[in-house]
């Protein structure tokens, strides 16, 4: 019974290997081959999930499961200077998933166990888009191994600290950040995001369970309002309250507002929207059971340039100020 599915998923290894992200992995060439070949070497080439090269045969992208990868391998895999994109890979798509004893995993990779020891990031100085995904056991150390260069950046299932927000305020030259189920504590002090001046477009992405969770889904005005120079605002899953609102309200370079998801905590006044002259979409998904009714009240008149206005689900009476055609 095991053997067979032991059979199984060695096959299913071998499909997902021989296709990736379209080469066959027999004719791969280069530095590409030269992990692949590393990483099948120490037994664990189910490690390796795709990887791009520049005309010198040279990685510029590299994707892995780290899953029971040992440090020092990860640091050998990692050790090629000219990768500009990587990416950590979850097993699962739901990223809420807690796969730490999935049997999938401990069949295909051998445990479950990730590295403890990022170091090897911080010699990729070409670094410029980093998706740790598949890093669930994230801290301010790991964060602190990725380099300067990185301009997006994507983290998931971490509890904002103040060493934390000070660690991610250091990387200038972030321009998309995305935190997926990440708790961002309205109690710290964000002044620090104001080094982020290339910032423009940060997505946030909570997971409402059975229902929401007023500590785990508060949107974090706090933060927000170090933000000022986005151009895109995307949140999922979010509580809002009014002071989150009016944090808006600074973001005058802002032009697309996504909110997916939003529950309305109170009746709530827009006027912050107001100043956002630059602001060309606005959509705004209310959750389903957003269980008593609420007025949402807009002052549209300013908002020139808007050019998608779309409200969804929303349990509400919108009321608008001013004069406003829909
Ligand atoms: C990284 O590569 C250099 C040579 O390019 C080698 O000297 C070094 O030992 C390697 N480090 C690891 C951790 O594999
Ligand atoms: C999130 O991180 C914590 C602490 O590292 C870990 O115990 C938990 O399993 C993780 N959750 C998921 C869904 O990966
Ligand atoms: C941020 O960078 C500055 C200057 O490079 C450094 O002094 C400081 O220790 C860094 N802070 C953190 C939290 O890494
Ligand atoms: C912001 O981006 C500009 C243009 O891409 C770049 O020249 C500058 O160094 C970046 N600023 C910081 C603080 O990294
Ligand atoms: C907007 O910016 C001004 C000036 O920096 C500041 O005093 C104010 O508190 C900010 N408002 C919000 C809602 O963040
Ligand atoms: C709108 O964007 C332009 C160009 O990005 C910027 O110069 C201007 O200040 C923005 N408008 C407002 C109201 O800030
Ligand atoms: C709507 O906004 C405009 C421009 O900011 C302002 O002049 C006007 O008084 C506002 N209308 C209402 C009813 O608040």
């Amino acid at each position: 019974m095991y053997s067979k599915c032991i059979s199984i998923f060695l096959t299913l290894g071998l499909l997902l290997l021989v296709k990736v992200n379209g080469y066959i992995v027999n004719e791969f060439t280069g530095q590409c081959k030269e992990v692949y070949d590393y990483l099948k070497s120490i037994d664990k080439r189910e490690n390796f999930a795709g990887c791009g090269m520049n005309e010198n045969e040279e990685i510029t992208r590299l994707n892995l499961y780290s899953y029971c990868l040992k440090d020092e391998e990860l640091s050998t895999a990692l050790n090629y200077t000219t990768i500009e994109t990587l990416e950590f890979r979850k097993l699962f798509i739901d990223w809420n998933i807690d796969d730490s004893d999935d049997i999938n995993i401990v069949f295909r990779f051998g445990c479950s166990r990730l590295p403890t020891n990022y170091e090897a990031l911080s010699h990729l100085t070409n670094l410029k888009e980093l998706d740790l995904r598949g890093v669930k056991n994230l801290n301010a150390n790991i964060l602190a191994s990725i380099p300067k260069s990185v301009e997006k950046l994507t983290i998931i299932n971490l509890t904002f600290t103040q060493e934390i927000v000070d660690v991610l305020s250091n990387l200038t030259n972030l321009k998309t950040l995305l935190l997926s189920h990440v708790i961002i504590s309205d109690e710290l002090d964000y002044s620090n995001f104001e080094k982020l001046i290339n910032l423009t477009d940060l997505e946030i992405v909570n997971e409402y369970f059975y229902e929401p969770t007023l500590t785990n889904n508060d949107v974090p005005g706090n933060m927000l309002k170090h933000c000022n120079n986005l151009k895109k605002l995307t949140i999922s899953d979010g509580i809002f309250y009014q002071q989150n609102i009016d944090a808006f309200g600074n973001m005058s370079n802002l032009e697309v507002l996504e909110l997916d998801g939003a529950l309305f905590n109170n009746d709530f006044d827009f006027s912050s929207l107001d100043k956002l002259n630059n602001l060309t979409t606005l959509k705004i998904n209310c959750v389903t059971y957003n269980y008593e009714y609420k007025h949402l009240t807009f002052n549209f008149s300013t908002l020139a340039k808007l050019k998608t206005l779309n409200i969804n689900r929303c349990l509400t009476s919108i009321r608008t100020k001013g004069n406003f055609e829909f």
